[in-house]
């Protein structure tokens, strides 16, 4: 299959803008770089004595963004790493504190449209999915080699209810040869769990689980929010786009506690959702939901 040039539309960037650009002047991070969307809405926000330190963990994605923001020069930084190491990252770029901070999680269109990568159930491609191409993890390696339980446990925590059916198939499957491909497990799912009226892919759990775990994410989130803390200024904002249950309550569980402890206030008491507009406009969208906190 030919491979397209990417676009990427950056969700709830007007709410974004709004509630984060506190201050004029500051530096502010893009933890999720991606092809640079929030971080060029922003700048185009800001007076030119903003700027902004991107990172994305995949060093892909770190060249596209660093292409599509060129234009503006030295007020933007772009550095591939994990943002669960964002206090060693700041630090090496010599940055103490920032003004405002933005993680909008999960993958990018290019790791959807792009099959090499190996994320989707529509195109065909290896059993990847992996962000950061040095991961020693594949999801190749937990289909073919994970034990049952692992595998069912896995896939039952992201909301597979048929995750033991599916489980044994792929068991199954691979005592007669591995599993290589994305399609080949999407007809394995289809094959024993055929959708029973939903409108997605039968196989949209499983892979949403083998993607969570091949990049260790809630770990990362996690790690992220605690490094990030003590970086904002007084008056920063953090602002966290979610776009599946599972990681959205990690947010809603660790701003709730980070109100409690004090020193911290919750700016969206509720998430913020897409417009019906930007749902027709950018179907990606429409399971956003951006959470701020400010720091005190
Ligand atoms: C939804 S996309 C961000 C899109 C971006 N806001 C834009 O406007 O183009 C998420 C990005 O985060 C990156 N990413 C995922 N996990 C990461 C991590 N732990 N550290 C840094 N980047 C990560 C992915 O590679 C992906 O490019």
């Amino acid at each position: 299959m030919t491979e397209q040039p990417y676009t990427h539309v950056p969700v709830l960037a007007d709410e974004v803008v709004g509630l984060l650009a506190t201050e004029k002047k500051g530096t502010y991070v893009d933890a999720t770089l991606g092809m640079g969307g929030h971080t060029a809405r922003l700048l185009d926000a800001l007076p030119t004595e903003a700027n902004v330190l991107g990172i994305d963990w995949d060093p892909e994605m770190a060249g596209v963004a660093a292409r599509n923001l060129g234009k503006y020069g030295d007020r933007v930084k772009v550095v591939q790493g994990n943002f669960a190491n964002i206090d060693e990252i700041t630090a090496r770029e010599g940055i103490r504190s920032v003004s405002g901070a933005l993680f909008d999680l999960g993958i990018s269109s290019l790791h959807f449209d792009k099959p090499s990568r190996g994320f989707s159930i529509k195109h065909d491609g290896p059993l990847d999915m992996r962000i950061n191409p040095d991961n020693p993890l594949t999801a190749y390696t937990i289909i073919n080699q994970w034990p049952y339980e692992q595998i069912e446990h896995l896939i039952r925590v992201c909301g597979e209810r048929r995750s033991g059916r599916i489980t044994k198939a792929v068991l199954e499957a691979r005592r007669a040869r591995p599993l290589e491909t994305t399609a080949e497990l999407a007809a394995l799912i289809s094959r024993v769990a055929p959708a029973r009226g939903e409108k997605v892919h039968p196989a949209t759990k499983t892979f949403l689980a083998l993607r969570v775990a091949v990049n260790y994410e809630f770990d990362n989130l996690t790690r992220g929010i605690q490094k990030i803390m003590p970086l904002l200024k007084p008056g920063a904002r953090l602002g966290i786009i979610t776009f599946h249950s599972l990681e959205d309550r990690i947010v809603k569980e660790t701003f709730r506690l980070m109100a409690k402890m004090g020193g911290w206030e919750l700016v969206t008491r509720k998430p913020v959702a897409p417009s019906e507009a930007e749902i027709a406009a950018n179907k990606r969208s429409r399971s956003a939901k951006l959470r701020v906190i400010e720091k005190l």
